[in-house]
């Protein structure tokens, strides 16, 4: 497989911070520029970060010495030096909209972890496992843009990257409804118990912006290409209520589901083991050898237990059972910044890579 130059365009946040770690020692990709805001650039990487690392493994040597580059003022010198982006900054939507344009107009591929392009028609909002044929919309993209190799990808949000997982095997049983409750880590606002420390011992019953998005963004995953842009899906209806809870790092969902068609509970558990997408076809390096792992305790999945399941790249589902009012009930768990965010972005690099799209 050929080798890529990447840049990390936000890679003193966060996420930025997950994406230097993840891709330390890829074997595909080889992080050559880290840019953030002026605030960071001309300083080391080490510098820039300084006291925000929040890792729980140190800061790759070889991005150290790195001297980070101003993610607005230095797009065209950036896209000359790379092959293409991971984007993973905080800025205004119309801010980013822009920004990841410019990188895209400058011929280098964005794949971005920032939730401002995901409503654009043209633009895939990818789960690899799910709708790994999205891809298909980047020549029309391209037309648009009026590139030869540039587009913009886009992950979906944290909150359903147990919940869409869990349901798609079983969305030909036609699922008339979901509802989802999602109890999601603090690391998800970038945040951690020390520098949030109102968020020990507590919930937050508001994430600003999140429940509309675990509601909307399922409909353009399960969408189909028409034309010149995704179409989003109509069915099925979901409606959603997004937590804070006292967690560092890992999104939790209750779920529940009806169905058209009548299906047996072990028939539901066979469909989530026995589940492939095109990474695992594809063997994808970040990809998890099993994507949905049922587990039978009662107890189980458990945040902390789970959440870093193959490298957190895998979905935990348990407490399968039926339920009063929806025909069925269970709850799901991924993790935030690794399958959620920066990992997930990873596998959707991986795959446009292997798929031809970035040459
Ligand atoms: N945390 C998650 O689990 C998660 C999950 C999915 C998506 N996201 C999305 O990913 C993005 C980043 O989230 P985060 O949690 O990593 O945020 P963060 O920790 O606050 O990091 C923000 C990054 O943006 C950079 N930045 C801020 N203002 C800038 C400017 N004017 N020009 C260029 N760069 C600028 C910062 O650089 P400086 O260090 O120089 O200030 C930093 O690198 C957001 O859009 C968020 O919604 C986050």
């Amino acid at each position: 497989m050929k080798k890529y130059n990447v840049g990390i365009v936000g890679g003193t946040g966060m996420v930025g911070q997950r994406f230097a770690t993840l891709l330390e020692n890829h074997p595909w990709f080889t992080v050559k520029v880290i840019a953030a805001s002026p605030r960071s650039a001309g300083k080391t990487y080490e510098e820039a970060v300084g006291n925000r690392w929040a890792m729980t493994t140190p800061m790759p040597e070889s991005m150290k010495n790195l001297i980070v580059m101003d993610a607005t003022a230095d797009v065209e010198k950036i896209a000359g030096m790379v092959d293409f982006v991971f984007c993973a900054v905080d800025m205004k939507k119309d801010e980013i909209r822009a920004l990841e344009e410019r990188y895209a107009k400058a011929e280098c591929p964005v794949v971005s972890n920032n939730s401002a392009h995901r409503g654009t028609p043209d633009v895939p909002m990818i789960i690899p496992e799910i709708n790994a044929d999205h891809a298909k919309i980047i020549p029309a993209q391209r037309k648009r843009l009026g590139t030869k190799r540039g587009f913009i990808a886009v992950k979906s949000n944290c909150s359903l990257q147990s919940y869409v997982p869990a349901l798609h095997p079983l969305m030909d049983l036609g699922i008339t409804k979901a509802l989802a409750c999602t109890y999601q880590a603090i690391s998800g606002a970038g945040k951690t118990f020390d520098t949030w420390p109102e968020m020990v011992d507590n919930v937050i019953p508001y994430i600003g912006g999140e429940e509309e998005k675990s509601e909307k963004e399922p409909m353009k995953i399960w969408g189909t290409i028409e034309g010149d842009e995704i179409v989003n899906a109509t069915t099925p209806s979901i409606t959603a209520q997004c937590l804070r809870v006292p967690v560092s790092d890992g999104h939790m969902a209750a779920v529940f589901a009806s169905f058209e068609k009548k299906i047996e509970l072990d028939e539901i558990i066979a469909r989530w083991e026995n589940f492939k997408g095109r990474p695992q076809e594809l063997n994808l390096p970040t990809a998890p050898k099993q994507f949905l792992h049922y587990f039978t305790e009662d107890n189980r999945p458990q945040t902390k237990s789970e959440r870093n399941l193959e490298n957190g790249m895998a979905v935990s589902i348990g407490r399968l059972r039926p339920d009063t009012q929806y025909d069925i009930k269970f709850v799901c768990l991924s993790h935030n910044t690794l399958r959620g965010a920066a990992g997930g972005a990873v596998l959707v690099a991986e795959l446009l890579c292997a798929e031809g799209y970035i040459d």
